[in-house]
């Protein structure tokens, strides 16, 4: 996942920000999905490397994510944002892990659950 995450890195598009970012999705069959950030110039309107990789492993047919990688070239691993932690527990059926790293190769794990804690789900509707 790290090297697939590194590749679409480089295909980011993110002149406003000049902060690259790589994401993998992989799901219970073991198939990754990757994407990478893609900023427009009405800035609200970028969409983050993870949205990216959901929207590929959709596309492909693919309704749930187990692990999830995140790579960036900051000092520290980057976590997912609000919005995209949200846009991941849609599709966590059970735990999701989340490796969070940087170009350089430090990785922080954690589980998604851990991110968004008392997430909005389904169960809530009725
Ligand atoms: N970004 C991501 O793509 N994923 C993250 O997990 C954190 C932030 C992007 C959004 C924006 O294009 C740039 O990084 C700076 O915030």
């Amino acid at each position: 996942m790290r090297e697939q995450a590194l590749q679409i890195r480089e295909k980011a598009y993110a002149p406003y920000s000049d902060f690259p970012v790589g994401a993998v999705v992989q799901t219970p069959s073991g198939e990754t999905f990757a994407g990478c950030n893609v900023e427009n110039v009405a800035y609200p309107e970028g969409t983050c490397a993870e949205a990216g990789a959901i929207a590929a492993m959709v596309a492909a047919g693919a309704r749930e994510i187990v692990a999830v990688y995140v790579v960036a070239g900051s000092d520290s691993p980057v976590p997912p944002c609000g919005g995209c932690r949200q846009k991941l527990a849609e599709f966590a059926k059970g735990p999701v892990r989340v490796t969070m790293a940087t170009v350089s190769g430090v990785e922080t794990e954690v589980l998604l659950s851990e991110l968004l804690p008392g997430a909005f789900g389904a169960e809530h509707m009725s």
